[in-house]
């Protein structure tokens, strides 16, 4: 590994208490190449602009795929990620599908801990603080011809994250546009994913809605995920996420919220959710929750339902009465050391990482 620290670091700049998620970058980030068939030398360089042509394949092609995942720092300034194994097996299950190639252990991971090492001054500390860590693989190669690319570059950037307070939000169950299709790249983190997800969550804004609740492309019948997150529906007190498939991506969140929601003893059927049994729930009174889970916002609560030219209506909960908030303090408290970590989630970023690769 090489390591080209900053000599122009901006830490002292940074205000934690002033800051905007998405746009503010830690000083240094991730960068490996790929050509004539194998990965080269990851490298932990200042942060910054990479020259590339407009004729790069990931761009006219979108062969590029990413993860998202986060650094906590708890109140003795220890750093731990949350479960980046997950993400490390996903971008590789994402790279196969797009048919780009995986990257290895040394890169994702030995890369993510020297870069979380080295900028750990930028991690927030604090109630709903974190760094967002984004790694991404893209296919680099200049060349026009629609055809797998022969170069790639794996970068890993991040940006320190606030409080995942949101506000309730109304969400559109999708009539007609669609996430993902049988036999296409759902299942994967894929950048195009997200492409084709902007007009149809833009026409669901224009009509007063936050976010889509993605149904199946089929027959629209029955619930996929929503917005950019995995979706959870509770029924009386029965919990119903649909399972994961080749539609469906696998969110580290998700699986985190079900094995909570075991631990907690709480029923949970992990099945598909037909929009009528949700539609009919909500009229005779038994639909409590609605929610979204990922990595950015951990749960996005649901205060109403748009259908069929109606807006349905969801109950205002107490904290102590959400399933969704209960379960996500249960997950929040574990990713930052405030509670026993019964299932080895954590991963101690131990430091001066770099003097051990
Ligand atoms: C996440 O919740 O981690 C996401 O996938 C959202 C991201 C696209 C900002």
């Amino acid at each position: 590994m090489i390591i080209q620290k900053s000599t122009n670091p901006r830490i002292s700049t940074f205000d934690s208490n002033n800051f905007s998620f998405g746009n503010t970058f830690i000083d240094h980030m991730v960068i490996c190449e790929y050509e004539n068939g194998k990965w080269g030398e990851v490298k932990v360089v200042p942060y910054g602009p990479l020259p590339f042509s407009p004729a790069m394949m990931g761009v006219n092609y979108g062969q590029a795929c990413f993860e998202g995942m986060k650094a906590y720092k708890d109140e003795d300034d220890q750093v731990f990620l949350f479960r980046p194994e997950k993400n490390f097996a996903r971008i590789n299950k994402s790279a196969a599908r797009l048919a780009m190639p995986e990257v290895t252990e040394e890169i994702f991971l030995g890369g993510l801990k020297a870069l979380v090492d080295i900028d750990r001054e930028w991690i927030p500390k604090g109630e709903g603080m974190s760094l967002y860590i984004r790694p991404l693989i893209f296919a680099t190669e200049e060349a026009l011809k629609a055809r797998i690319s022969n170069k790639y570059m794996f970068a890993i950037v991040a940006t320190p994250a606030k409080s995942y307070y949101t506000e309730p939000v109304s969400v559109k169950i999708s009539d007609f546009y669609s996430r993902a299709a049988s036999g296409g790249v759902g299942s994967a983190k894929a950048a195009g994913n997200y492409a084709a997800s902007f007009y149809p969550t833009q026409l669901a804004m224009e009509e007063g809605y936050d976010q889509i609740i993605w149904t199946d492309d089929a027959t629209h019948k029955y619930f996929e995920e929503s917005g950019t997150m995995n979706v959870f529906v509770r029924i009386n007190d029965t919990i119903i996420t649909p399972p994961t498939s080749e539609k469906i991506l696998d969110g580290v969140t998700r699986d985190s919220f079900i094995q909570l929601a075991k631990k907690r003893g709480l029923e949970i059927k992990i099945e598909p959710i037909a929009v009528k049994d949700v539609i009919e729930a909500q009229k005779n009174g038994s639909l409590k929750e609605v929610w979204g889970v990922g990595t950015a916002v951990v749960t996005s609560v649901f205060q109403a339902l748009g259908y069929d030219g109606e807006k349905l209506e969801l109950p205002k909960l107490s904290n102590d009465e959400s399933f969704a908030l209960t379960l996500q303090k249960d997950l929040v408290d574990i990713q930052t050391n405030k509670a026993e970590d019964p299932f080895g989630w954590r991963v101690l970023v131990e430091k001066n990482v770099m003097e051990t690769v």
